[in-house]
């Protein structure tokens, strides 16, 4: 690894599992100081951050519930005050729930929504007021899914989250230009992570998702941590306001057999 990031202040909603981890683990690699935020589990954050210590890096975890505008608040400003102003924020947090678009309820929809667009959008302002005030620009990253673009059945509320991660990606790019903060999304296909766990144990479903993926096999953290240290370094600056595709090729697999 090199250094990529040396010197950058980093924040991370949900860093503690699945691609947020990965994240969290190449960036400190990279020279990062890591600020992660996590709902549950205070025993194996702790764990995770002092994994995430070793070899002298610098990282905290801050319990917060991204869908509640003050927790979100406080992860900005705890992570500002223990490791310094922040270059980079990463909105990765996000869940789903599978239900037929018939039998959604309110809660599957708050749940979803909450998490993956509300509490996106309201960590989003709080940095950018910061920044603001801190008279900084940044840079904004966004875990977006090829379901922002792809039709994803039975994960309307998903599919509803995503896209609109993508028109904000697009929106804000433009009204925070001035600011000299950028805004980028990374949209994954399947990973291996907790999210998609029922996926991973089912047999007949992860057969039939492999052969949609043209580079046959599922990506891992790495793949995208790697695409996220791209957008967080300095080499990215003049990128904002899109959204890079890692999916084996899942997005545009049509075929005619
Ligand atoms: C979802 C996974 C799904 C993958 C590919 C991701 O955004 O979180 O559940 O397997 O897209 O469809």
């Amino acid at each position: 690894m090199s250094n990529r990031l040396q010197g950058k202040v980093v924040a991370i909603t949900g860093g503690n599992q699945g691609i947020g981890l990965g994240i969290a683990q190449r960036f400190v690699q990279e020279g990062a100081a890591v600020s992660i935020c996590y709902l549950s589990d205070k025993p194996g954050t702790e764990k995770v951050v002092e994994g995430l210590r070793a070899n002298g890096a610098k990282a905290i975890a801050v319990q917060a519930d991204v869908s509640k505008l003050a927790d979100g608040q406080r992860f900005v400003e705890e992570t500002a005050r223990q490791l310094g102003e922040i270059d980079v924020l990463i909105n990765n947090a996000g869940v789903e729930k599978r239900a037929e678009f018939w039998e959604v309820t309110e809660a599957d929809y708050d749940f979803v929504l909450n998490v993956n667009l509300k509490g996106l959008f309201f960590i989003t302002q709080a940095f950018v007021k910061h920044q603001m005030k801190a008279k900084a620009g940044g840079k904004i990253i966004n875990l977006s899914s090829v379901h922002e673009e792809l039709p994803f059945p039975h994960f309307a509320t998903y599919c509803a989250s995503k896209g609109g991660v993508k028109m904000l990606t697009r929106d804000l790019s433009i009204e925070l230009a001035p600011l000299g903060i950028t805004i980028n999304s990374i949209a994954p296909g399947a990973i291996e992570t907790p999210i998609n766990k029922a996926l991973l144990n089912d047999p007949v479903k992860l057969k039939a998702l492999l052969e949609n993926i043209p580079l046959k096999r599922l990506g891992e953290p790495s793949d995208v941590a790697s695409v996220a240290v791209f957008l967080a370094s300095d080499e990215s600056s003049y990128i904002t306001g899109t959204t890079i595709f890692v999916d084996g090729g899942l997005l545009w697999n049509y075929q005619e057999q």
